[in-house]
């Protein structure tokens, strides 16, 4: 008995220090966190009433470690005239702690007419420098953030292929996802937060440091499956629930059942710009845990 205290102590001190310097150490710099555009892509659908818009951050834990805010700001229009036909935004406050993460959103506009569309995005993400940023968490310039623009063209026709997830994210068509790759080389305090005392850097959030990434983005490493797929087109569905009349046709059979399939990824997805009705309180724990 008396000789299996100090080994069991010896047990929890070996624990304790491999936990505690995880927290301590958090992720080693340089690190890449990867934004991919999962769809729409560049291809042809069937007008849907809720045609899903979809992101993947690949690497988001990171954001346990570093304060991101990251926005995408996106607009759909028509090619021939540029009309923008409705318009959004992605954000990723809360964060999570996943690995992978999935945006969801989506578009009740594109319901019925043919014709070329493009979504054009802008990715703003926080990016500190040492220089601008004093250890006081006082900043010395204003913008402290990185913006990446691009857009995607797609076509609409009837009788066309639905929008498909799977296909979206198969190994055959990955390669060509629009893909940003943020480049990670360190942090600093984040400007307007005080750090707090007693903690080290790594155990309050910081500000990334970023640099032009070198390396290509790996949009394939996002594979979809049906269930993952019918998931994110629930989580779609809820998107679009907020934003139907209710006497949109339809709208009864879609929006006052249970989205009972969009259960399985609740800890993945996040529905962007809906009322959580059924996602909130799954949410708020992902979180907190
Ligand atoms: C989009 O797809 C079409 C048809 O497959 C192809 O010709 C075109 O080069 C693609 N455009 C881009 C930007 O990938
Ligand atoms: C078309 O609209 C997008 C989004 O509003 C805008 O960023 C872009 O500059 C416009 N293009 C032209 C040629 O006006
Ligand atoms: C369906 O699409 C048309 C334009 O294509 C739009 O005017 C209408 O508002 C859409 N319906 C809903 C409920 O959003
Ligand atoms: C923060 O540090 C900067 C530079 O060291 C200094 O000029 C500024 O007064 C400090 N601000 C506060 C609130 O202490
Ligand atoms: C981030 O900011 C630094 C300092 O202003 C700048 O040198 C760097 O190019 C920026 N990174 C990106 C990816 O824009
Ligand atoms: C980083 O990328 C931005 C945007 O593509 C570009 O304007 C800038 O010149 C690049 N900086 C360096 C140091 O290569
Ligand atoms: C990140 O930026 C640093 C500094 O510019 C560069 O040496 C490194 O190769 C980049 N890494 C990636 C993965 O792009
Ligand atoms: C789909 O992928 C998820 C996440 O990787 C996995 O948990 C699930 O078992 C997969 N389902 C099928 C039917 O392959």
């Amino acid at each position: 008995m008396s000789a299996s205290i100090p080994q069991l102590s010896l047990l929890w001190v070996a624990l304790f220090s491999l936990l505690s310097s995880i927290a301590a150490n958090g992720p080693q710099y340089p690190t890449t966190l990867e934004v991919d555009i999962v769809f729409p892509r560049n291809d042809t659908y069937a007008p849907v009433d809720a045609f899903p818009l979809v992101v993947a951050i690949q690497n988001n834990f990171l954001s346990q470690f570093l304060e991101f805010d990251m926005v995408l700001l996106w607009v759909i229009s028509h090619v021939d005239d540029n009309q923008s036909i409705e318009s959004g935004s992605f954000e990723t406050n809360p964060p999570t702690d996943d690995y992978q993460r999935y945006l969801v959103s989506a578009t009740t506009k594109l319901n019925s007419t043919e014709g070329r569309f493009a979504l054009y995005w802008k990715l703003d993400v926080n990016n500190c420098s040492i220089a601008n940023v004093n250890a006081n968490g006082t900043s010395t310039v204003d913008n402290l953030y990185a913006s990446y623009t691009n857009k995607i063209y797609f076509t609409l026709q009837n009788g066309a292929q639905p929008p498909d997830l799977v296909a979206a994210t198969s190994p055959d068509t990955c390669a060509s996802t629009v893909a940003i790759v943020l480049n990670i080389t360190g942090y600093t305090p984040v400007p307007g937060v005080l750090p707090i005392p007693g903690l080290s850097p790594e155990e309050q959030l910081q500000c990334p440091i970023l640099r032009n990434a070198t390396v290509s983005p790996s949009p394939c490493s996002v594979r979809l499956n049906q269930t993952q797929a019918a998931s994110i087109s629930a989580s779609a569905t809820v998107v679009a629930c907020d934003k139907w009349p209710t006497d949109y046709p339809g709208y009864k059979a879609a929006c006052e059942s249970e989205p009972e399939s969009a259960a399985p990824l609740l800890n993945t997805v996040t529905v962007q710009a809906g009322v959580w009705v059924a996602f909130s309180v799954s949410f708020v724990f992902t979180y907190v845990f």
